[in-house]
């Protein structure tokens, strides 16, 4: 079987999407339960407050602690016991960073649908599954006993979490998982172009327009007009559909993530990364933008 058949057959399993049907909305639910503190954890799990999703920078931890710890083991069984302490301790050190990755993954995927949200089921099964086998590799080094038996469970971790690993990878590269959706600036335009007559936009009112190639988002409240990117840097949701909220922002329509419309910065996510802003200018009836320019 090959990796595009594994993928789909993965893809294709019912049993996780009913899984996902059932655990998705409770993990919603949790955090609405929550109410704003609740919405605060979401975006910090996120990595609103990095610019960035939190949970690719943290798996890197019992990835490379584990890796570290195949390394020693191997040493340890070529005869050298000095290791043995330096790859406890990083089975001890993954584990602490898998409990961070799997929150952040699990906060991650409540923003996935279809095919994507049943292949991060298995990534996080998987990962769930890899934590286990080192828990108990570890629970055995602690007791002293059986070290042939724990350095096997973790090689057998190290092989689950690596498949899991590949299935992580998948999401982003095959699925586009946690990419910005808006890393097109280069085709936005950098000199005024006129979008939309200026009548053609009513008070309260959003509209998608095109800037040459690209799509832009304008809005129109208490007579100020505002324009940042159309295409939700979280997924590609189309703003224009989403809701425009009293506080000058707009909610995407797909997984509710809020956008200043002042600043294109990002209010609550699942996205992490702003939308681009652009100048606003009338002109001879016309409304014009071109991207704003980066502060230095
Ligand atoms: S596409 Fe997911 S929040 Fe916009």
């Amino acid at each position: 079987m090959n990796q595009k058949t594994t993928l789909n057959a993965i893809a294709q399993q019912q049993w996780l999407g009913t899984a996902g049907d059932a655990l998705q909305p409770a993990v919603l639910d949790a955090f609405k339960a929550g109410g704003e503190a609740g919405q605060e954890i979401k975006n910090f799990l996120h990595g609103v407050w990095l610019g960035h999703p939190l949970h690719p920078a943290i798996t890197d931890v019992p990835v490379g602690a584990w890796t570290t710890a195949a390394v020693l083991d191997g040493l340890e069984l070529l005869g050298k016991e000095a290791y043995k302490p330096g790859a406890d301790a990083a089975i001890a050190v993954g584990l602490a960073g898998a409990v961070g990755a799997a929150v952040t993954g699990l906060t991650d995927w409540t923003g996935t649908t279809s095919e994507s949200r049943r292949i991060g089921l298995m990534h996080g099964l998987l990962n769930a599954g890899a934590t286990a086998l080192y828990a108990t590799s570890l629970i055995l080094r602690r007791r002293k006993k059986s070290r042939g038996a724990a350095i096997s469970l973790a090689m057998l971790g190290y092989g689950v979490v690596s498949a899991g690993a590949y299935l992580g990878g998948h999401l982003v590269f095959g699925k586009q998982i946690g990419v910005d959706h808006t890393a097109t600036a280069d085709q936005y335009p950098t000199n005024f172009v006129a979008v939309l007559p200026e009548n053609d936009l009513a008070e309260n009112t959003m509209r998608r327009v095109e800037a040459g190639e690209v799509a832009v988002l304008l809005a129109r409240k208490d007579g100020e007009i505002f324009a940042i990117a159309h295409t939700c840097a979280h997924m590609g949701g189309p703003l224009s559909e989403g809701d425009l909220l009293d506080d000058d922002c707009v909610r995407c329509p797909w997984h509710g993530s809020v956008f200043s419309l002042r600043d294109g910065s990002v209010r609550n996510g699942p996205a992490t990364e702003p939308q681009p802003k652009f100048d606003v200018r009338v002109q001879d009836g016309q409304i014009e933008v071109r991207l704003q320019k980066a502060e230095s």
